[in-house]
């Protein structure tokens, strides 16, 4: 049975929604918070349709169980193939009056609104670049916007085994963004939670006149002005905020990249099951 226990639950497939949670606990650390990695099935990216859904669900009904009042599926694959479906035929029907929202919505708007973008960048998952998901959006606020889309399915199992600073992520990643650099893109959107752990050297790849915004500081933004405009969820800050972390894999791994991610310890971690 749901009971609200004022908590917001944060979940990705692995470790690269830390890429948006760390902007969380920086823009808005007064409350209570649940990271879920789903490590275990990572990477999602080369996932169907419906087997993304599956795990996006059984996600959901544990946070759910666990007392959260809100979830952020901070994880472009999920919210690109799952969040749709989620948020019309599952919530409705197990969960109504609760509220699940994704990462794509903050981000294509940050493109779309920009009216100094005229060719944009999308580099995502192979779900998320097929679902053609950024470029509906995108198209939806400025119909005049080139949008030049790249999946590089590589880089999600470099990061989760913490290669981001080896010369073999870095050569992979070139080859990635060659064809959007020649473009002569005004702005590329990392478009996969994971791919900020490699946003210094894609910058300097993109070159300076290539703006390669900070997602999990967008998303972090929106989340704070939905939570003004949302005064029902009944979130409450918290005097002593608890965060904990729980992954479906080795909890050591998840500690030991996710410390290094966010650039803070992990104390409390547990593993569970899905
Ligand atoms: N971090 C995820 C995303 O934003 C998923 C990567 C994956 O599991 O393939 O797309």
């Amino acid at each position: 049975m749901f009971s609200n226990k004022n908590i917001i639950g944060v979940f990705d497939s692995g470790l690269g929604g830390l890429s948006v949670f760390k902007h969380f606990l920086k823009t808005l650390p007064q409350y209570n918070y649940i990271y879920l990695g789903d490590n275990a099935h990572v990477p999602y990216g080369g996932k169907s349709k419906d087997v993304i859904y599956e795990y996006t669900k059984e996600a959901i009904d544990w946070l759910f169980a666990q007392g959260t009042n809100l979830i952020i599926i901070a994880c472009n694959t999920a919210s690109a193939e799952a969040l749709r479906r989620i948020q019309q035929e599952y919530l409705p029907k197990k969960y109504p009056g609760q509220k699940v929202l994704g990462v794509i919505r903050p981000l294509a708007e940050a493109a779309g609104q920009n009216k100094k973008l005229h060719k944009v960048g999308i580099i995502g998952t192979r779900a998320t670049i097929d679902s053609n998901v950024y470029q509906t959006e995108i198209k939806k606020l400025n119909k005049k916007i080139k949008v030049y889309q790249i999946s590089a399915p590589l880089l999600v199992p470099l990061i989760e085994e913490g290669w981001t600073h080896k010369p073999e992520a870095k050569n992979i990643l070139k080859s990635y963004l060659q064809p959007l650099k020649v473009k002569n893109l005004d702005a590329l959107i990392l478009g996969c939670t994971h791919y900020p752990f490699l946003l210094t050297e894609t910058k300097k790849i993109m070159g300076k006149h290539c703006l390669v915004p900070n997602t999990g500081d967008i998303i972090a933004r929106s989340l704070k002005n939905y939570l003004t405009r949302h005064p029902e969820l009944k979130l409450k800050p918290s005097a002593r905020p608890i965060v904990k972390f729980y992954t479906t894999d080795d909890i050591k791994q998840f500690k030991k990249l996710g410390e290094k991610f966010l650039g803070r310890p992990i104390t409390r971690i547990e593993k569970i099951k899905l």
